[in-house]
């Protein structure tokens, strides 16, 4: 006789596609299930050369490309969508994404969104996720929304060669959150989605940092001295513009990243990490250590 009754067992996820899988996030998802649901696993990638070798079923799919996404997704009941690569086409690419998975017969979508997504976000790419996020809850499918705060394991990466981050943030905090605990939360919700069926989760690290404190922490355990330089906003896109030659929509992103902390509006803290993933979320040091 089982130890647990029928009723307290997860009802199968079946088939789970995971996006995003030659990246850190899929990745991480892709090796924690492929353990013991292996045979319930389907990585999708646009390059299947270059998914994880975890012994599944590998697909070709783009999120630009309608029909390749349909017929990959085919026999998908619940579906990790990694949000898209930066660019101008991101929202177009995420809606051809989920109106591809609805069609497919996808019951269940996990999506990676962003911490306060809002059509009027500070930070501008949370705008991008707003408006997947709206793609999905317009959908047939039932969802599952993560909404990260910045990885806090990509802050120090915002530094430069002379180990300065540089940017319009102020003294104000940040509540970042470990792409470890991200995997571990999507992984425990690839488990068993119908526990976590349309529902948003906003998941944080363990405290809100200033980027001085970032900086002086990371430095510590990365043994490279470094700072922070808070900066005007005009500044900021001015050196941008001349270095990188970017388009305005990047520099609105990379900008809106210091104005997002600067403004308070990625300074929340939850327990979802804690709740969903069954463990504390990491602390940089424990993020960095990794
Ligand atoms: N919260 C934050 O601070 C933060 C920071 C950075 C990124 N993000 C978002 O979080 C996502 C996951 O983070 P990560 O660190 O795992 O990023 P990552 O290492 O760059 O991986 C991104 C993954 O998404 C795939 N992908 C991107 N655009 C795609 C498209 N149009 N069609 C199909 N696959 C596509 C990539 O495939 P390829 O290998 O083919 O490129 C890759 O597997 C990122 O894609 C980004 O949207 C959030």
């Amino acid at each position: 006789m089982s130890a647990h009754p029928a009723s307290s067992r997860p009802a199968s996820p079946g088939t789970i596609g995971l996006t995003g899988v030659t990246g850190a996030l899929g990745g991480l998802v892709a090796r924690a299930l492929a353990d013991d649901l292996r045979h319930d696993l389907r990585l999708l990638a646009r390059d299947p050369a270059r998914a994880p070798d975890v012994d599944t079923d590998v697909r070709r799919c783009d999120y630009a490309d309608a029909e390749g996404a349909r017929a990959a997704l085919r026999g998908v009941r619940t579906l990790l969508l990694v949000s898209a690569a930066e660019s101008a086409e991101r929202r177009a690419q995420h809606r051809t994404m989920i109106a591809a998975a609805a069609d497919a017969g996808v019951e269940h979508v996990v999506y990676t969104s962003f911490a306060g997504a809002a059509p009027d976000a500070t930070f501008t790419l949370g705008r991008d996720h707003h408006d997947a996020e709206q793609a999905i809850r317009e959908s047939s499918m039932a969802f599952t929304l993560l909404r990260d705060s910045f990885y806090l394991d990509a802050l120090p990466l915002f530094a430069d060669r002379e180990g300065v981050i540089r940017g319009p943030a102020g003294d104000g905090r940040v509540g970042a959150v470990a792409r470890a605990d991200v995997a571990d939360v999507a992984a425990a919700v690839l488990r068993d989605p119908a526990a976590h069926r349309d529902t948003t989760y906003t998941l944080t690290g363990p405290e809100a940092l200033t980027l001085a404190e970032v900086a002086a922490r990371a430095g510590a355990v990365l043994e490279r001295p470094l700072r922070f330089v808070d900066e005007p906003v005009e500044a900021a896109y001015a050196w941008r513009r001349e270095v990188y030659g970017a388009a305005p929509w990047q520099l609105d992103a990379w900008v809106s990243t210091y104005t997002a902390i600067a403004d308070g509006s990625v300074s929340m803290l939850t327990d979802d990490v804690a709740a969903v993933a069954g463990h504390p979320p990491r602390s940089l040091e424990e993020a960095l250590a990794r």
